[in-house]
């Protein structure tokens, strides 16, 4: 495990383009693997997640190639012959790989696949996609009836109408997708919007697809069909050298090429009502070929106050939150997010590993059953030491609290930042002059 150790910093300055979404990412590289013809992919996110994805869809018979900076994707068609059959496919650490890839297997009669992962994949719940996708008449064994590693066996499916109990892209992307291969219409209520790039691309592919109010119908299509994709920015990357600027004082950063899509954009929103001056702007609509807005953010640091999260916004700011809870120990007053039991699921359990490391830098922070509460005084955490416990936003979070930290702060494990960022203590120190 590398520890490094982060230094407090001088003003975060300059112009800024963040990595590839690695949502966006993976999405496009999943479809394009259903599609009939090839589809060019701009500015595929290059990190360890989303390279599961690339290796999980050669295992199943589609074609990746890199050519002057760009992916070429050669798909096996919806109902493809994808080739193993009783074969393992490794997702890594990626959840989303994890969740959405099955909605595809579950509509291959008479196939089937072992899923599996790393440590941390092992202790995520599969039994959320699991329930649908039987219901729609795939077969799904899990371990402990919950865990992976886990066999899908595909089915003939058919529509059904599922009610997420819980907030969640992921599933909600799974069942959408397993909707393509079943027989009628299948439709997703949603209990509050969660990102919404998978409906995003299905519109694009030409797939029927309606929305009323939260409920989200496709229905099958013979075939998917992509034009030439291109990867905004990835606001969650970028989120955290926004607060990088938030924090430290007389910084000024501009980022640019960032992805704009308001189901994504719930920590800047947070940010802002803090008192974080953020000023965005929109690129003409359409600018991305993935029918996603982008645009510039304009960041400078000042003074922030408590604010309270609550349910309907934590899906908006979902992978965001810990970064909620940084700007909490540094605004004066108290910060709460609640309705956020969905943290304790992610790549660690971010309620227990936020806490104890804010904790360990000075930090007022309370744990709760689905949240946090954080007690700030205004003034700028002491330092100490983190533990990123394998998780990649943990990772960057110590380093960013490190920045803005009296007396800086020491990451144990940093190497985890190359899940979704692996150029991000360069960017970082790019940032800050050194
Ligand atoms: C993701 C959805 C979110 C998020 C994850 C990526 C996606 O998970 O936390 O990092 O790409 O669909 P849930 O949908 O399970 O909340």
């Amino acid at each position: 495990m590398a520890e490094r150790r982060f230094e407090p910093s001088g003003p975060v300055r300059g112009e800024y383009v963040p990595p590839a979404d690695k949502s966006i990412s993976h999405r496009a590289a999943l479809l394009a693997a259903m599609c009939d013809e090839p589809v060019a992919i701009r500015n595929y996110l290059d990190a360890a997640d989303t390279r599961s994805t690339l290796e999980a869809l050669e295992r199943l018979g589609a074609g990746v190639e890199r050519r002057d900076g760009e992916l070429l994707v050669r798909g096996v068609g919806l109902r493809g012959a994808l080739e193993t059959t009783g074969g393992l496919l490794d997702v890594g650490n990626s959840g989303t790989l994890m969740r959405m890839l099955p909605g595809w297997l579950a509509g291959q009669p008479g196939r089937s696949w072992r899923i599996d992962g790393d440590e941390s994949i092992r202790r995520r719940p599969v039994d959320r996609i699991a329930r649908p996708l039987a219901a729609m008449g795939a077969e799904i064994e899990m371990r402990a009836g919950r865990f992976p590693p886990f066999m899908v066996t595909g089915g003939r499916l058919h529509g059904i109408r599922y009610e997420l109990p819980i907030a969640s892209a992921q599933v909600k992307s799974c069942v959408l997708i397993a909707g393509l291969l079943a027989e009628g219409a299948t439709e997703v209520v949603e209990p509050v919007p969660s990102r919404d790039h998978t409906e995003r691309f299905l519109a694009r592919a030409g797939v029927p697809f309606t929305k009323d109010g939260h409920a989200l119908r496709v229905c099958p299509v013979d075939e998917l069909e992509l034009e030439t994709v291109e990867v905004p920015g990835d606001p969650s990357s970028a989120a955290f050298m926004v607060a990088a600027a938030i924090l430290v004082p007389g910084s000024r950063l501009v980022v640019r090429g960032v992805g704009l899509n308001w189901t994504r954009c719930g920590f800047f929103a947070i940010a802002e009502r803090m008192g974080a001056v953020l000023v965005g702007e929109r690129e003409a609509a359409g600018a991305f070929a993935a029918d996603e807005p982008i645009g510039e953010l304009d960041v400078a640091a000042g003074p922030l106050e408590g604010t309270t999260v609550g349910p309907d916004e934590v899906p908006l700011a979902i992978d965001e939150l810990p970064l909620v809870a940084l700007l909490g120990a540094f605004a004066e007053g108290e910060t709460v997010v609640r309705g956020a039991g969905e943290l304790r699921v992610k790549e660690s359990d971010r309620i227990a590993a936020v806490c104890s490391n804010l904790r360990a830098l000075g930090a007022d922070i309370e744990e709760l059953p689905d949240g946090f509460v954080v007690r700030g005084s205004g003034a700028p955490l002491r330092g100490g030491v983190v533990d990123a416990h394998g998780d990649h936003r943990l990772a960057m979070l110590g380093a960013v609290a490190g920045l803005a930290s009296r007396e800086g702060v020491v990451v144990r494990g940093i190497e985890a930042a190359a899940v979704s960022y692996p150029d991000f203590v360069a960017d970082l120190a790019s940032l800050c002059g050194r």
